[in-house]
């Protein structure tokens, strides 16, 4: 048993524009896009209960209420089902306990510091997760439950990471890495934002899952702008390094960049062929495309 505290909230930042989607998202959030049958949301969600995250913590802004209708009671639906003798297993894992979720607006879209900043008074005085939904990480146990293991070992501040190749880092923020403490687990002796290919430290990405401890909020109160004139998240825990422990986590599973338009459709392959019920029929389907 770990005598540390639990990670017990998880903050949804889910109030960016989606512009890269336009015009899908300009009535519809981007995290409501469904990956087959579930929306992104519910996937992060999902990942984030069976790491044993209790409080759901969701960073909205204009246009986002689907996402609260989402895991709210869909009363009329589900009389009609039930009159209807349909069952409503489907849809249970949208259904959050009362008091496990928790919204907050965050007016501008300033950057994902600022966002995760805007939950503060909510995550108080504890450690908590950041589940960014947009990135859709596919593994047994999830990345969450991945990164809460190592947790339990090592304490501190934990980032999940992933191996790019070498042509690739420039889009991403990469760690610069220190000791190896496991096969998974790296110290981290820096974060660098879209290197240039020979100037990255590592070909390690951040990878859309933290674990932070609560100081990075005071870090992000006084946090400068910074790239796209936006608040980053990577600068406030840059600056964290050297003060607290921070680690890495390689995940290991396979992550799909959902706020790109190849990514999406990529996890929408990947995940549809791996399906029991309709696995094998897509599978037809793309090799008769192919073939055309
Ligand atoms: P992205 O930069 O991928 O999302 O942010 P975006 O800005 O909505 O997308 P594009 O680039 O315009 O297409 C990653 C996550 O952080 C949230 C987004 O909703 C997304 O889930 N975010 C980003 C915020 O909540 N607030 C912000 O100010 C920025």
């Amino acid at each position: 048993m770990s005598s540390r505290k639990p990670i017990r909230k998880a903050v949804f930042p889910v109030a960016g524009l989606g512009t890269r989607f336009l015009p899908a998202t300009k009535a519809i959030p981007k995290e409501m896009l469904p990956i087959v049958d579930r929306p992104l949301i519910q996937y992060a969600v999902d990942e984030a209960r069976e790491a044993g995250i209790e409080q759901m913590i969701f960073v909205t802004g204009r246009g986002k209420s689907a996402i609260e209708d989402h895991f709210d009671i869909a009363f009329e639906l589900e009389k009609t089902m039930s009159d209807r003798g349909k069952s409503l297993d489907v849809l249970a894992p949208t259904r959050l306990g009362p008091g496990n979720c928790a919204y907050v607006r965050q007016q501008e879209p300033l950057g994902l510091g600022h966002a995760i900043w805007c939950a503060r008074g909510i995550v108080g005085d504890e450690p908590f997760a950041i589940l960014l939904p947009d990135e859709l990480m596919h593994g047994q146990p999830g990345c969450l439950a991945q990164m809460v293991a190592a947790y339990d070992e090592v304490g501190g501040n934990l980032i999940s990471v992933i191996e790019v190749l070498d042509e690739e880092v420039s889009s991403y923020g990469v760690i610069a890495p220190g000791a190896k403490i496991s096969q998974a687990l790296t110290e981290v002796t820096g974060l660098v934002e879209k290197p240039k290919r020979g100037d990255a430290p590592s070909n390690k990405i951040i990878s859309g899952r933290y674990i932070l401890q609560p100081e990075v909020m005071r870090t992000l109160e006084d946090q400068e702008k910074g790239a796209g004139g936006e608040i980053q998240l990577t600068d406030a825990m840059a600056r964290m390094i050297g003060e607290q422990p921070f680690h890495a986590v390689t995940f290991d599973g396979r992550r799909f960049d959902c706020g790109s338009k190849t990514g999406f459709v990529e996890a929408t392959l990947a995940l549809a062929l791996e399906r029991e019920d309709m696995g094998p029929e897509v599978r037809r389907i793309a090799e008769r495309l192919l073939a055309d």
